[in-house]
């Protein structure tokens, strides 16, 4: 077993290795604190306390050593305290901490946008600006998108998550947990179908095809194409359960869009950076978008997130009229500068691929012995599998699931509309013999009867 990463990270050994039960001790102690200290409405995924992470693994307080399926929500694509990642931020730290950008600039945070022009799909002249979080970089885009535009209706989609501020959480579909008890909500957010190819009513092969008929005909009767400012999409459905629209239907939306002066804005979160084996996911079906929205992946873990776009819609709005104290930070920009480095010299999108091909077939081959499994789907390093009661397609919770894996030591996500989705998110970095042993410990943990 090999004990040091082979893509960076600290010197963690790779390995799984529980000395406590989880929780540890130690962990149980932090965990009552938390009660005491911090409000139920922040919850914890994974009961333990951490105090290192690198490569495919996750060291908590009591020494246990977990393998991570989550980097943090898809933010640790390069993995834990990055080799580049930490060199840049700890020259920065120690050189200047902030000025506000848009009170005396800094270089980096100009390169981070010189990048993030280039690597985003499409050839044509862009503008990016930078921000926070994923939600604030969503909500900038819409903000954009009406003052170009002139018009205020946003369209979105079924199974959609966008974030928790008041905007993005209308945008956001599902009731529980985000929404509920928390409205009156933003005006003006339309919600329209998402090609779902394992629950659509007549099966996937249209699904595609009806889907987008659907969205566009609720659009063109329930809205008025010209009243639309923005259609905003994730090209896979993160929270609502790593759903793949079918083939064929973001290109029709994209199609629909351009023809009615729509601005088109995928918003790629979730989905950025390596993830999905692609750099962004909209390359999948050669998707152009007019907008997108990055966070996340983009600085391994320092707040930052960013609007990227034709400069023609960024360009519309007046000095002043955006912007915020902390975006674009001079650490978080070090630090994308370092993620990006390393996707590209570790040659990061071809190891998503790899990392998808090393769990799909496994999974594949699981679902055919295990009726638990009603959908093995994904790309890259952005795998789910959906739970149904067998024989069914009645939901089956898989946070139930998600808590066995948890003992053995091994980090899950779980996700879904329905509450019903396994999603694995492994840094892209992970050794693939960490890859198969997870894999092994979740095949155990599938096996409920
Ligand atoms: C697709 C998508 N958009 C927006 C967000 C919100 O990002 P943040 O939590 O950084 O505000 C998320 C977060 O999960 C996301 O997955």
């Amino acid at each position: 077993m090999s004990t040091a990463t082979t893509h960076g990270g600290p010197r963690l050994p790779q390995e799984r290795r529980l000395v406590t039960e989880i929780p540890g001790p130690r962990s149980r102690e932090l965990l009552a604190r938390k009660q005491s200290a911090v409000p139920p409405g922040i919850g914890t995924t994974l009961p333990v306390f951490v105090t290192r992470a690198g490569g495919g693994v996750i060291v908590d307080v009591d020494g246990n050593s977990l393998i991570d399926f989550g980097s943090g929500i898809a933010v640790t694509n390069v993995g834990n305290a990055a080799p580049r990642v930490v060199e840049r931020v700890q020259k920065q730290v120690a050189d200047f901490t902030h000025t506000c950008f848009m009170v005396a600039p800094y270089e980096s945070y100009v390169a981070v946008c010189e990048k993030l022009n280039a690597l985003t799909p499409g050839d044509h002249e862009k503008r990016t600006f930078l921000v926070n979080s994923g939600a604030e970089a969503v909500e900038n885009a819409i903000k954009v998108a009406r003052h170009a535009t002139g018009r205020q209706a946003v369209v979105v989609f079924d199974h959609g998550y966008h974030g928790r501020t008041l905007l993005t959480m209308t945008l956001t579909a599902k009731s529980m947990p985000y929404k509920h008890g928390f409205g009156p909500f933003a005006p003006e957010v339309y919600r329209v179908p998402l090609a779902y190819p394992f629950r659509w009513p007549t099966g996937p092969d249209n699904c595609a095809e009806e889907a987008a008929a659907q969205a566009i005909d609720m659009i063109n009767k329930q809205i008025g194409a010209e009243n639309v400012a923005a259609v905003l999409i994730e090209p896979i459905a993160g929270e609502g359960g790593f759903i793949e629209p079918a083939r064929g239907f973001l290109p029709k939306i994209v199609e629909y869009c351009r023809a009615n002066g729509i601005v088109f804005i995928a918003d790629e979160v979730q989905t950025g950076f390596a993830r999905t084996g692609h750099m962004f996911a909209c390359e999948d079906e050669g998707i152009v978008p007019d907008i997108i929205t990055t966070a996340k992946g983009i600085a391994g873990g320092l707040p930052l997130a960013a609007v990227t776009g034709r400069a023609d819609l960024l360009d519309h709005v007046h000095s002043g009229g955006l912007g915020g104290t902390y975006g674009g930070n001079p650490l978080a920009c070090e630090a994308a500068l370092g993620v990006l480095e390393t996707i590209e010299q570790d040659g990061l999108v071809e190891r998503a691929r790899h990392i998808g091909e090393i769990m799909l077939p496994r999974l594949r081959a699981l679902q055919e012995h295990n009726p638990i499994i009603g959908d093995v789907r994904g790309r890259g390093a952005m795998i789910a599998v959906e739970l149904v009661v067998p024989g069914t397609k009645e939901p089956y919770p898989a946070a139930e699931i998600a808590r066995r894996c948890h003992e053995q030591g091994l980090l899950v996500l779980t996700a879904g509309t329905y509450g019903n989705v396994l999603r694995f998110l492994p840094p892209l970095v992970i050794p693939d013999h960490l890859l198969e042993e997870g894999l092994s410990i979740l095949e155990k943990a599938l096996n409920v009867d």
